[in-house]
């Protein structure tokens, strides 16, 4: 979107698409230590489409199969309904007994990781091994740490890799961020 020119121009490199590929090969070699018993990928959308087609792939080389489910969830973060979860897409696939690595992008305040960690449990899984890109401490109002952690970033919004800021940078292959001092009315 023209509007977010400026933006991109301003935007600094947080993690390079290197950083992240030789990050996300780590994360799948410690998935591989698990030995999974027949896992099931859920991945968070949108934020996370990215992230999870890589780590699908380094897991492969890993040598773990699994099948893959896409859950599209919303978190309304202001005003009165802050901290409110919305499922707008759910999986198609039962859990009951099945081993989950839930993909996420970023975990926050944590509610969103939460509310969907729950619900497979409610549904029956064996277990849910959360999986996140990023990861802001400090910012938690639920209490959830994840499985495995890409980077632990520094409290900015960040986006590309997958991540947006009104609908734009996903395509990033990057992750990025707009400084504190030059943010002004964009966030
Ligand atoms: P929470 O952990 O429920 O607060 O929500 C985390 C979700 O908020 C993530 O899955 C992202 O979709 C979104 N989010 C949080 N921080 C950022 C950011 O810095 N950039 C882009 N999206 C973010
Ligand atoms: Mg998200």
């Amino acid at each position: 979107m023209k509007i977010h020119d400026d933006v991109r121009k301003r935007l600094r490199v947080l993690y390079s698409e290197n950083d992240i590929a030789k990050r996300i090969k780590e994360i799948a070699a410690k998935l591989a230590e698990k030995q999974l018993d027949d896992p099931l990928a859920i991945t968070i959308l949108k934020g996370s489409f990215i992230f999870a087609a890589d780590l699908l792939r380094a897991m492969h080389y890993a040598g773990i199969e699994t099948e893959v489910e896409f859950m599209m969830i919303s978190s309304y973060r202001k005003g009165t309904q802050s901290g409110q979860i919305e499922i707008k897409k759910d999986i198609d696939s039962p859990v009951e007994n099945r081993n989950v690595i839930l993909i996420d992008d970023i975990l926050e305040t944590g509610r969103t990781l939460a509310h969907a960690r729950d619900l497979l449990m409610a549904r029956g899984a064996k277990r849910v091994l959360t999986c996140c890109l990023l990861e802001k401490p400090g910012k938690r109002a639920v209490a959830i740490e994840a499985d495995c952690v890409g980077f632990t970033c520094p409290d900015q919004f960040v986006v590309g890799y997958g991540m947006d800021m009104g609908h734009s940078f996903r395509e990033l292959p990057y992750i990025g961020y707009l400084p504190q001092e030059e943010r002004g009315e964009t966030r």
